[in-house]
């Protein structure tokens, strides 16, 4: 064999011990003898990720970590068996080092090593593809069942539990519209409190809390905002032919400026660990960021707002999704090919696997576009610029801020 064959199958070996790992981390919470010892991991830690109990962290180790760690050693071992293959035995070596490491956890030895379990405040959000604490912080104090992976997010990505969404409140401007109903539906589904935020006299259907709001009025949300987990700016106006001054201060009013007041005002509550965990801002700026949508201001409006926003989330201390979306039936476009029900359904199932750029489209041209735009202007913006020294009351850093405040996502006394 090669050495770019090698090279693979050591990298596969890697990646099938981590499939391995949170398969196993998967079983441990629906399969009762697992289930009982992992629940000692579980009792481990407050949620500054102190150690509570020395004498758990010990037995957690015993019989959590040292078998699973001698399953992946198994499984490694059997697929250098299959392969024959020298450069395999990186698995074997790889798994190894987590056997020994939580033997020696489980003797009092390497204390404060484990990068997920570190203690200490939680500082930056949620990293897409390698588990980063912050990541793994929701596992222990979001919601169990969701955040399994430990190392790489493929299986998290691939189960659809990158993010749960139960019990999360989730507030969703343009309520009233073809998208803002369907989202708001598929949201219940999902065991999502759902707030519905709205610039007309709309009623909503039961089970949905509504707040008015109106455009240049934005900082009455601010308060509103402490208790939301996902804030998803969806409004959104096609002033069509219309080119006048009024036309582009109306656009430029509703379709760029509120929505980025919004965020301004929703990444100020990023304050605490729990909020640096789940909070979200969901956009949605259109593929008119890069395709035609047969209505000059529109575009120009969206795509100012998808550069900003681009710009905006490098430094942002919560996650900030784009969703860029084809031609859907709604009163904005009633010549939409696709169903907003079903646009919808697509636009939650990507967020749960963690999809920070969300297109949906019959345009095949976006997905080649969207993607190398995105990716220049990333590069550029990131270049350029500085990250933020700290937004208002970063709350995480501040000492007079409490575990037990940030728990509760209470600001510092
Ligand atoms: N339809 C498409 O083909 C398509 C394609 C790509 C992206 N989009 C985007 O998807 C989002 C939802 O649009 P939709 O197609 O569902 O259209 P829609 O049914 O017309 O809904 C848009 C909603 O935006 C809110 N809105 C409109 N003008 C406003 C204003 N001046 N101030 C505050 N809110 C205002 C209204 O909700 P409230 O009355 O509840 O405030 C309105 O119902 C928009 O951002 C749109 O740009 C649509």
């Amino acid at each position: 064999m090669d050495w770019i064959t090698q090279g693979l199958l050591a990298l596969g070996s890697v990646l099938l011990a981590e499939v391995v790992r949170d398969s196993y981390h998967v079983l441990a919470h629906v399969w009762g003898p697992l289930t009982r010892i992992h629940a000692i991991h579980h009792k481990v830690y407050n949620t500054n990720l102190e150690v509570l109990s020395t004498e758990l962290y010990r037995k957690a180790h015993w019989y959590g970590d040292v078998p699973e760690a001698t399953v992946l050693v198994m499984f490694s071992l059997a697929f250098v068996f299959l392969t024959q293959a020298p450069g395999a035995w990186l698995g074997v070596a790889y798994s190894t080092s987590f056997w020994l490491s939580g033997l020696a956890r489980a003797n009092d030895l390497l204390k404060n090593t484990d990068l997920n379990h570190k203690s200490g405040p939680l500082t930056t959000p949620p990293s897409p593809w390698l588990v980063n604490r912050t990541y793994h912080w929701r596992h222990h104090f979001d919601d169990g069942n969701a955040y399994y992976s430990g190392v790489f997010s493929l299986v998290d990505r691939v189960m659809g539990t990158s993010i749960s969404l139960k019990g999360k409140t989730i507030a969703i401007t343009g309520a009233s519209g073809a998208l803002g109903q369907a989202l708001m539906q598929e949201l219940l589904k999902r065991k999502a409190k759902v707030i519905a935020l709205t610039s007309s006299d709309w009623i909503a259907p039961e089970g949905i809390l509504v707040k008015r709001w109106s455009i240049g009025e934005e900082q009455a949300l601010a308060e509103l905002f402490k208790g939301v987990d996902i804030l998803v700016c969806n409004h959104g106006l096609n002033p069509h032919a219309a080119c006048e001054w009024k036309d582009i201060e109306a656009a430029y009013a509703v379709n760029t400026f509120s929505v980025l007041k919004l965020m301004e005002l929703f990444l100020d509550t990023v304050t605490t660990s729990r909020a640096y965990a789940t909070k979200e801002i969901w956009i949605n700026t259109s593929e008119a960021e890069v395709s035609p949508a047969f209505s000059p201001l529109y575009e120009l409006s969206k795509r100012s707002l998808g550069e900003l926003v681009t710009l905006k989330r490098i430094h942002a201390p919560c996650v900030i999704r784009k969703i860029i979306l084809g031609p859907f039936k709604s009163k904005l476009n009633p010549l939409g090919v696709m169903s907003p029900a079903w646009v919808a359904k697509m636009v939650v199932n990507l967020a749960r696997r963690d999809i920070r750029n969300i297109v949906v489209t019959i345009n095949t041209l976006t997905y080649i576009l969207f993607p190398l735009k995105e990716c220049a202007a990333y590069w550029y913006y990131r270049l350029l610029t500085k990250p933020q020294a700290s937004r208002v009351g970063d709350a995480a850093l501040t000492p007079n801020s409490s575990p037990a405040q940030q728990e509760r996502g209470e600001e510092p006394s």
